[in-house]
């Protein structure tokens, strides 16, 4: 698999001309829209990172997971977790469980927060989540899965999509029955993370999968690819050789959500743009804060900043020395000062 900066062979054919993007109805459910979507991620794709996500031209933004009985218990968490500003649109609900009455009870309570998707979770490796049957655990047992699905459909009138991985193990990789019946019970797009669940997040994604399944005959829903997709560059390779509909990206984004901009300029004209100045680095990452604030109060929108700091500053020279600080306040308004007045060390040059 070529990891490396593709380039199109002159025969290569061109590119359709569709474009969710710009077009009526929401860009993951066209076909070839070529959508870069914000992944679902725990306690990381929180309210505020999905508005600058948004903003840098994420077509798509999920919430993270959220516990189907957590939400039927009406629990203040998962009410938090569903919450979302209007300029997050087109916005997904994630929902996870094990039990139809959860999933449906949860499904209907998603909907009535208004979001413009309801996604199911089918691809969580976490132990405490597939022993209660749920996330990747369905990967298991597709009949499960279909009633899983099913169930969530039936209970909203949302499009309801399905994030999950290539199979529990390299034994049981089916993931082309998966999609066309997950497409017969009226589901309306698929994500895929090309990894099975005995992977975890070890080795690289297996990005030939999504070709495979692209071409699995009868198969008409949108599907989009997930897993290690970090540059520009991988997500042409991915639109060109593979024919998905869309990306999603996840680790990438964090610290970065100029990547999302970065991958739609490079597709649209074939360059790629600078990287973001230090000083654009420093007033998004203090953007976030605020907004993190805004939405969680200081004390827990200062802790959630905490996964995102460290790729804001990556790369920085005495980077380390300001993150160092800036772990160690409590207040907002002594890490905007941090960030705002940050400069980096001028390059030490060595006498000759
Ligand atoms: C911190 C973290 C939290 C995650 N939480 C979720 C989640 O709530 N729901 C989900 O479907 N996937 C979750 N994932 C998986 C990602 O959505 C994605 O499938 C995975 O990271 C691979 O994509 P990437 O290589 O672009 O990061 C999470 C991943 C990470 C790193």
């Amino acid at each position: 698999m070529n990891r490396k900066p593709h380039h199109l062979a002159s025969d290569a054919p061109d590119t359709p001309a569709v474009s969710g993007r710009t077009g009526p109805g929401l860009p993951l459910l066209v076909p070839g829209s070529r959508c870069v979507v914000l992944a679902p991620m725990e306690d990381v794709s929180d309210s505020p990172f999905r508005q600058m996500c948004r903003e840098q031209g994420a077509d798509v933004v999920y919430t993270e997971f959220i516990s189907s009985e957590a939400i039927i218990r009406d629990s203040d968490a998962s009410k938090h977790k569903m919450a979302f500003e209007e300029s997050e649109r087109p916005l997904g609900i994630q929902i996870f469980g094990g039990r139809e009455e959860a999933m449906h009870g949860a499904a209907k309570i998603a909907e009535a927060n208004n979001p413009d998707l309801v996604d199911i979770n089918f691809g969580c490796p976490v132990y405490k989540v597939v022993k209660k049957n749920a996330g990747s655990a369905c990967l298991r047992d597709i009949g499960m899965m279909e009633r899983m699905a099913g169930t969530v459909v039936d209970a909203t009138s949302l499009p309801v999509t399905v994030k999950t991985r290539l199979g529990w193990d390299d034994k049981t990789i089916r993931i082309r029955e998966v999609a066309l019946m997950l497409q017969s019970v009226g589901v309306k797009a698929l994500t895929v993370h090309a990894r099975t669940r005995s992977q975890g997040y070890k080795g690289e994604a297996r990005w030939e999968y999504f070709k495979y399944l692209k071409d699995t005959p009868g198969l008409h829903i949108p599907v989009i690819a997930n897993g290690d997709i970090t540059t520009p560059e991988h997500a042409r390779h991915l639109f060109e050789e593979s024919g998905v509909d869309g990306v999603m990206i996840g680790r990438a984004a964090i610290g970065n959500p100029w990547i999302f901009r970065d991958i739609h300029h490079y597709l649209d004209t074939g360059e790629l743009l600078p990287a973001p100045t230090i000083e654009e680095r420093m007033q998004m990452c203090a953007r976030q804060l605020q907004a993190s604030v805004a939405h969680h109060g200081e004390r827990y929108g200062v802790i959630m900043m905490k996964k995102h700091y460290g790729n804001y500053i990556k790369g920085i020279r005495n980077g380390k020395y300001l993150r160092m600080e800036i772990m160690e306040k409590e207040q907002m308004e002594d890490i905007l000062e941090l960030l705002l007045n940050f400069r980096e060390e001028p390059e030490t040059r060595i006498a000759v």
